[in-house]
C-alpha cells in the first residue's frame, strides 16, 4: 500500500469507525413529548449553522422538495468548502428508514442486506447521522467539540434542554443529536410517503393508463424487464410495505462517469485523482468479491430524484432504461469489470416502446398523486 492510498484507507476507516460505534445517549427528559424531539432532529437537519463553513444543512443535500435528495440535481453535492466534492451522488432518504439495521450477509439473497450509504458502511439511522458533521467533503466540522458549540449557541439549545438536559459532554450529546436526527426521519412528518398514483392504484383509488400498466407488467416480467427481481413490488418482509428495494447488493456494471467533479479535488483527498475507482460494498466488507457492488435503492420518486445511479452518470429514466435493455453492446466498460452482473439485465431485448413504458410506470411512484 502507497502512503497516499494508505493515508485515504485511513479516512475511510476512520470514517467507518465513528459511524459504526454504539454509544451512549442521554436519558429522555420525561417532561419531554416524542414531537419535541422530533422537532429538534427537524431543527438541526435542516440548520446551515452546523457546517463548517457555515451555510450547509443535511437539506442542502437532502431537500424535501426533491424527495429528500439534492433539489440541484448535482452529479455529486458540493461540500461546505468551495471545491470540495464527495464521490457519490445524494439518494433520496424518504425510505431509508426501513433499511434493515446491521449489514448482514443473507443465505437466502446469496447477497448482504441492509445497513446504510450506498455502501452499506453504517448501521443504523443514527451511525449515519454522525457521518457528515465531520466528513470534510461535507459539512467539513473539525470536531466533535466545533459542532457541539453550534448546537449550544443555536436558538434550538432550550428544545435541546428539554429533551436531552444541558450538555456536558460532547460525545453523548453527539449521540444525542444524531438520536433526534433519527427521530425526525422516521416520523410521519419527515415526508408524504405511499401517497404515490401506484398506492392510489392498488387501493382501487386510481387508474393506470394503458401505458403505465404495460410498463408494470413490464417491469415484474421476468423474462422482460425483470425489474422486479431487485426492486421488488411485493410487500417487504419487515414492514409489510412495497419499498422497490430488498436492500441487497449488486454489479451492474456502471461505466465511470467522466463528468464526476470528485476526480479533480485535491489529491489529499482523492490520491488517484482521474483513476479512483469506487468499490463500493467491497471495501465496507473487505473483501473483494464484493467490489462494485452498490445497495439497490428503493424507486419511488425516482421522477423527481435525477441523475441516477450511485455516480449520478445519467439524467434521465429513459437513458437508465436503455442502459438496463444495451448495457452489454452499448456500454460494456463497467467500472468494476469483476463481479458484474449478467443474468438479470444487460441484454433484455425490450423495444422502444417497452422502454417508454417502464419509464412510465415508474412516473407513477411520486408521492404526492392528487
Ligand atoms: C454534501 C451533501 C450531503 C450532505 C450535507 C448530507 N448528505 Fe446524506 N448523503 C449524501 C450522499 C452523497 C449520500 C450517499 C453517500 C454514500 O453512500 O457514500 C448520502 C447518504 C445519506 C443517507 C443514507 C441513505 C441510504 O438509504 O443509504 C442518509 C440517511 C443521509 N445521507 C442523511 C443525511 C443527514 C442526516 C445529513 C446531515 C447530518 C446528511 N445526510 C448530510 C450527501 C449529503
Ligand atoms: C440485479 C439487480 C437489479 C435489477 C434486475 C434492476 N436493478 Fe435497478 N438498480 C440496482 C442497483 C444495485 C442499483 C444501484 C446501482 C448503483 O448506483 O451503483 C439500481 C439503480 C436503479 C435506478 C437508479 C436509482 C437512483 O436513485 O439513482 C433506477 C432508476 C433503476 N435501478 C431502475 C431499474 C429498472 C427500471 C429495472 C428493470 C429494467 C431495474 N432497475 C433492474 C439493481 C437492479
Amino acid at each position: 500500500m502507497t502512503k497516499s492510498k494508505f493515508y485515504f484507507f485511513s479516512l475511510t476507516l476512520m470514517l467507518t469507525l465513528l459511524s459504526c460505534k454504539k454509544e451512549q445517549i442521554s436519558v429522555p427528559n420525561s417532561l419531554a413529548t416524542p414531537n419535541d424531539k422530533v422537532a429538534l432532529g427537524k431543527s438541526i437537519f435542516f440548520d446551515r449553522n452546523l457546517s463548517n463553513p457555515t451555510g450547509q444543512s443535511c437539506a442542502s443535500c437532502h431537500s424535501p422538495g426533491a424527495a429528500f435528495s439534492d433539489s440541484s440535481h448535482n452529479t455529486v453535492s458540493p461540500g461546505a468548502v468551495t471545491g470540495l466534492f464527495g464521490s457519490r451522488n445524494a439518494p433520496s432518504i424518504v425510505y431509508s428508514m426501513y433499511s434493515p439495521l446491521t449489514l448482514k450477509y443473507s443465505i437466502d439473497d446469496g447477497s448482504f442486506v441492509g445497513g446504510q450509504f450506498l455502501d452499506g458502511r453504517a448501521n443504523t439511522l443514527e451511525d449515519q447521522a454522525k457521518g457528515p458533521f465531520l466528513n470534510p467533503l461535507e459539512m467539513g466540522n473539525v470536531s466533535i467539540e466545533a459542532l457541539i458549540n453550534k448546537i449550544k449557541m443555536a436558538q434550538y439549545y432550550a428544545l435541546y434542554q428539554k429533551v436531552y438536559g444541558s450538555i456536558t459532554d460532547a460525545n453523548t450529546a453527539f449521540n444525542n443529536i444524531a438520536d433526534a436526527i433519527a427521530s425526525f426521519e422516521r416520523s410521519a412528518s419527515f415526508s408524504n410517503r405511499f401517497t404515490s398514483k401506484f398506492d392510489y392504484y392498488l387501493k382501487g383509488q386510481a387508474t393506470l393508463t394503458a401505458q403505465e400498466l404495460n410498463g408494470y407488467n413490464l417491469f415484474k416480467d421476468t423474462l422482460k424487464g425483470r425489474c422486479a427481481n431487485c426492486h421488488p413490488d411485493t410487500q417487504d418482509p419487515n414492514s409489510g410495505q412495497i419499498l422497490f428495494t430488498d436492500f441487497t447488493y449488486d454489479n451492474i456494471g456502471i461505466p465511470k462517469n467522466a463528468a464526476n467533479p470528485f476526480y479533480t479535488i485535491p489529491s489529499g483527498f482523492n490520491p488517484a485523482g482521474i483513476n479512483y475507482l469506487d468499490k463500493g460494498l467491497g471495501v465496507t466488507v473487505g473483501n473483494a468479491l464484493f467490489n462494485g457492488a452498490f445497495k439497490v435503492p428503493t424507486l419511488r420518486n425516482i421522477a423527481v430524484t435525477a441523475p441516477y445511479f450511485h455516480n449520478g452518470l445519467f439524467n434521465t429514466l429513459n437513458d437508465v432504461v436503455h442502459f438496463y435493455n444495451v448495457r452489454d453492446s452499448l456500454f460494456n466498460n463497467p467500472e468494476i469489470p469483476a463481479n458484474v452482473n449478467h443474468k438479470e439485465l444487460g441484454n433484455l431485448k425490450l423495444t422502444a416502446a417497452e422502454e417508454n413504458a417502464i419509464v412510465a410506470f415508474l412516473m407513477t411512484l411520486t408521492d404526492g398523486y392528487k
